[in-house]
């Protein structure tokens, strides 16, 4: 999937200009950025839920799966159900895979309301795993859980997307996320939102772990451009 060009805003509000950005088959891209520097608009775009005011969006795919910040389940099903029904021909062993998977095990028969905020989105994430998508669009899906259980839920994509090979684009403002998921790393800048670097991780995610000397030394460049690009923005605003 291909940005060409793409420029949005909202009333007064440039958001996105001149933005260029591709996304390849069978890799996880992530989108790493300061909050408020149009993330979820970008994946919106993606989605093709709002529309650029300029630009196109190429090599468009039919089959895309959407993990929202918010859970967005149906609160008159069960867990198991708001699982189930985006992809009803999956077998009852695929569906307690994809549960046992996310932690919720035991769970599956409890109404959204019966559960807690990071259980509902370990829910809403089983569920686009089972809507087996081309792409998969993440926003920043791991957000409300605790660190161990982010570091499970890494895990957890990691496996799955092995499984599947399909592309995968995983919004964060979480370091240690990308590092550990993301075959390319764009990092974003703010106002407009702009590509200020990309970075590009060779080796296997199965094999990586936040120890690795490699890991380190991207983990320091990426601080080191995120602190800039909040000094800047503080100046700017100054
Ligand atoms: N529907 C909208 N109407 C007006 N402004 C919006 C709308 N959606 C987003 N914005 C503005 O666009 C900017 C980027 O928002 P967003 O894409 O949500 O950023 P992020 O996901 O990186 O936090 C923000 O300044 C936000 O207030
Ligand atoms: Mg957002």
């Amino acid at each position: 999937m291909k940005l060409e060009g793409v420029y949005k805003s909202f009333e007064e509000v440039e958001v996105l200009q001149n933005f260029h950005l591709t996304v390849k088959d069978k890799e996880i891209t992530c989108i790493l950025g300061p909050s408020g520097c149009g993330k979820s608009t970008l994946l919106n775009i993606m989605a093709g839920i709002i529309k650029p005011d300029v630009g196109t969006l190429r090599e468009h795919k039919k089959r895309i799966g959407y993990v929202f910040q918010e859970d967005r389940l149906l609160p008159w099903k069960t867990a198991y159900e708001n699982i189930q029904l985006v992809n009803k021909k999956a077998s009852s062993s695929q569906l307690q895979s994809l549960i046992d998977m996310v932690g919720l095990t035991h769970f599956e028969n409890k109404y959204p309301h019966q559960l807690s905020g990071g259980m509902r989105q370990r829910c809403s994430i089983a569920r686009a795993f089972n809507f087996q998508t081309e792409i998969l669009l993440m926003d920043e899906p791991f957000k409300s859980l605790d660190y161990d259980l982010r570091m499970n839920m890494v895990e957890a994509l990691i496996d799955i997307w092995h499984k599947w090979n399909n592309a995968v684009v995983f919004v964060t403002h979480e370091i240690d996320e990308a590092i550990l998921l993301g075959n390319k790393i764009v990092v974003l800048a703010k106002n407009p939102c702009r590509v200020e670097a990309t970075v590009n991780i060779d080796v296997p995610q199965k094999q990586r772990s936040l120890e690795d000397r490699e890991l380190i030394n991207v983990r320091t460049k990426l601080i080191n451009m995120l602190s800039k690009e909040k000094e800047t923005s503080t100046y700017k605003s100054a």
